[in-house]
């Protein structure tokens, strides 16, 4: 009998796009393995999976930026499970400043976790998946890698830019390995952390006037976009990448 499907996904534990893949996945009957860098909320979100879907569910702390880390859960999660079939890249930071103020630091950090994060966890996840000759990969990017806007920050467009690049090239590398990459560029995807982060003005009318569906994007529309890109209907779908925003930043 064949094993259960393994997804591990990147930052699940939080208020957003990543908790709702992994409760979507885990709905579509994948064994998820819940990774954060915030260990007690992964914990407790591996827990809450468990208890609503009565399997279990294992979570693990991990900070895209440290390679080893990255190196040696990667490497738990083939002997555990024996398999990895599909990589969530969702892990995001950053704060916003013009580049004529930003600091190295804010842009080196944003560099790490946004790029260099989904660089590793790639870079280990690739292997496992070759050996099966099987694997999807699904990366978060952002209408921020295209876009002429003060909105986002330079760092965060960068990196986000710099994920299109990555997801096109890994494409290339591995069609003919049976993995597939491909990214997702959402545009405002609400959930209240996101208040923190950008001007109340951002949020205002932005229903009624930005977007063509009435609504924010909510992190549900998301996970459904990747449960399809990781399932057997995307076969043919690879070095893609596809917009969700509710219309207002369409590309084509
Ligand atoms: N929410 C949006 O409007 C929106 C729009 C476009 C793109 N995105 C991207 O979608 C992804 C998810 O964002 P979200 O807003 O839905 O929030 P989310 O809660 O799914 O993800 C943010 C999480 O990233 C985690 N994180 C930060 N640094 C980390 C690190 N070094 N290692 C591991 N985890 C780390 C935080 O703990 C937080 O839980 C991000 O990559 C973000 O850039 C979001």
């Amino acid at each position: 009998m064949e094993s259960t499907q393994v997804a591990l996904v990147t930052a699940a534990a939080g208020a957003g796009i990543g908790a709702a893949v992994a409760t979507r996945l885990a709905r579509d009957g994948f064994d998820v393995v819940v990774t954060d860098i915030h260990e007690r909320r992964a914990m407790e979100f591996a827990a809450k999976l468990s208890a609503g879907f009565g399997r279990e569910f294992r979570s693990y702390a991990l900070d895209v930026t440290d390679e080893d880390a990255v190196s040696s859960t990667l490497a738990a999660v083939e002997s555990t499970h024996g398999r990895l079939d599909v990589l969530v890249n969702n892990a995001g930071w950053s704060t916003i400043a013009p580049v004529a103020e930003m600091e190295a630091d804010v842009w080196r950090k944003c560099i790490d976790v946004d790029l260099n994060g989904t660089f590793y966890t790639m870079r280990h996840a690739l292997p496992i998946m070759q050996r099966n000759k099987s694997g999807a990969i699904v990366n978060i990017s952002s209408i921020a890698a295209y876009e002429t806007s003060t909105e986002h920050g330079a760092a965060y467009s960068a990196a986000k830019a710099g994920v299109l690049a990555l997801t096109r090239v890994a494409a290339a590398e591995n069609g003919t390995h049976g993995v597939r990459v491909n990214a997702i560029t959402p545009g405002l995807i609400y959930n209240d952390f996101l208040r923190k982060i950008y001007p109340d003005e951002f949020f205002d009318g932005y229903a009624e006037n930005r977007s063509l569906v009435g609504r924010v994007g909510r992190p549900e529309d998301v996970a459904g976009l990747v449960a399809y890109l990781v399932g057997p209907d995307a076969g043919y779908v690879t070095g893609e990448v596809y917009g969700i925003s509710g219309g207002v930043h369409p590309h084509g």
